[in-house]
């Protein structure tokens, strides 16, 4: 066989994927070769780089587990996650709530809880605060019966998944449903910045590349109800250091909201969500 040029391995190796039976898994192994070997061609990459990127990879597969996401931790700090949800979420329209990454702490199964409970079950700290809103669709119409499950960290900036026997598993999560009028109440504690987890590869490509760990303070909020597409988001605190370099991407202007001192010890952060029919 004759020496191939750099352009026919390129051509070669797509064209061996030709048989792939299943086409979306062609298009998709056909492109990321064609985008790999562009990337190595553009920066021209060394042996001893690609050596590196190797042990990178290794290093991110080793740290992950059951409680630890490295993989997803790269994803999100190099924007794909939010990129990702981007593509299959955009409401083009502008009318429903707009979404964002669900992050690693996400646990399903919250307790349910009752209209304004709070979901503190181990003081830490943390400004009071209470959380509410009207849940509609996209012509204002309140939906009863709506489920919103919101899950934070704590004063201390942890989750209660990252304290295992230090804070109870379900400290500041629960699942709340709509009532009659649509809305929802939910108790708790002024979120706070926090860093990703950085003892990993992921923060020592961070570290490497001048940049920091950290996120927005946020309470993550997901919403659903029958015949709606369900919502991933977050809520924002207006307040918050890094808005505007959030690690992960997360951060868009119509989440972010005030928490407003009603003279009485407690914070008010009024959130609507607007959720699409199917
Ligand atoms: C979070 O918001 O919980 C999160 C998102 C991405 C990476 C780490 C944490
Ligand atoms: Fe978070």
């Amino acid at each position: 066989m004759d020496r191939l040029s750099e352009d026919e391995l390129t051509a070669e190796v797509i064209n061996r994927l030709e048989a792939t039976p299943s086409p979306r898994l062609r298009l998709v192994v056909q492109a990321l070769v064609r985008h790999l070997h562009e990337f190595a061609r553009e920066v021209q990459l060394t042996d001893q780089e690609w050596l590196e990127g190797i042990a990178f990879l290794t290093a991110t597969g080793h740290m992950t587990d059951e409680v630890r996401q490295e993989w997803i931790l790269l994803s999100d700090t190099l924007g794909l996650s939010s990129l990702v949800d981007m593509i299959n979420h955009s409401d083009v329209e502008g009318l429903a709530t707009e979404t964002t990454i669900l992050g690693p702490f996400y646990v399903p199964e919250s307790p349910w809880r009752e209209f304004g409970e709070s979901t503190v079950e181990y003081d830490d700290g943390g400004e009071p605060t209470v959380l509410k809103g009207v849940v509609t669709d996209r012509d204002g119409k309140p939906i009863p019966g709506a489920t919103i499950d919101v899950w934070q960290n704590a004063a201390t900036g942890f989750y209660a998944v990252q304290q295992p026997g230090v804070q109870p598993p379900t400290n500041l999560r629960g699942r709340f449903l709509t009532d009659e009028n649509g809305r929802y109440e939910v108790r708790c504690v002024r979120p706070v910045p926090y860093p990703i987890p950085d003892d990993g590869p992921v923060g020592n490509l961070l570290r490497r590349t001048g940049r920091h760990p950290w996120r927005a303070a946020h309470i993550h909020i997901k919403a659903s109800a029958e015949g709606f597409e369900s919502l991933t988001s977050h809520i924002f605190d207006r307040d918050s250091e890094y808005l505007g370099s959030d690690t992960v991407f997360g951060v868009k202007g119509s989440l972010i909201r005030d928490f407003v001192s009603n003279g009485d010890g407690w914070l008010v952060c009024e959130h609507d969500v607007v959720l699409s029919r199917k």
